[in-house]
């Protein structure tokens, strides 16, 4: 089992991966042509040629990624895809030298076993403007916040980033 970056051709396997875990709310929905756009996200776990596992980095800015659509085959599970997909998106985090990286999950067991800590959703006020805000479950949200690396003191890029307060701010307005 090997870890590569994902291509254009890999994105129809990606959207079946990622389907598999929408209904019960595991993951959010990502439509193919969001998958295409953002492609370069995404990292894969082959397995003798089959992809059994798909991850993504979401760039937010030197201060902050996010490690989205995490899922790996029933059939693979078990096996240390999880580890190898973590790692590599891990990887390509410190490659783009980004400081914290974050996730929103209801398995922080499994994060906590590759080196994530649990922190306040307030914390990650870019995460909360980009999905939460939006999100038909935010009022009872159920996952939980993580990050590993150092909390960003601000929020977005812009040629005056704000503190990272004055986002939650505009979120909670916006609420
Ligand atoms: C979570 C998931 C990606 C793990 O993949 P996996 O290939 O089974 O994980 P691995 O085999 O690499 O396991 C690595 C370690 O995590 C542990 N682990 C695996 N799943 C776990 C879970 N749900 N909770 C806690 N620990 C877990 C393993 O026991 C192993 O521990 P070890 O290194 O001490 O032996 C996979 O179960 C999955 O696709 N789940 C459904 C989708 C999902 O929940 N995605 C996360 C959304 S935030």
């Amino acid at each position: 089992m090997h870890a590569r970056s994902a291509k254009l051709p890999d994105a129809f396997a990606i959207e079946h991966l990622i389907q598999v875990h929408i209904g019960d709310g595991t993951l959010l929905p990502r439509p193919l042509s969001e998958i295409c756009e953002n492609i370069r996200d995404f990292t894969v776990v082959e397995n003798e040629g089959e992809i059994v596992g798909c991850g993504a980095l979401h760039l937010y800015g030197l201060h902050l990624a996010e490690i989205r659509s995490i899922t790996v085959t029933g059939k693979s599970k078990g096996k240390g895809a999880g580890r190898i997909l973590i790692d590599a998106l891990l990887k390509e985090a410190r490659r783009q030298s980004v400081t914290c990286v974050c996730l929103f999950t209801r398995i922080p067991d499994f994060f906590g076993r590759m080196g994530f800590q649990v922190v306040e959703k307030e914390a990650l006020p870019d995460k909360l403007l980009k999905d939460c805000m939006k999100c038909t479950r935010r009022n009872a949200c159920d996952e939980i916040a993580m990050y590993m690396g150092t909390l960003p003191k601000v929020a977005g890029i812009s040629r005056r980033p704000r503190a990272a307060q004055e986002y939650v701010q505009i979120a909670r307005q916006q609420a």
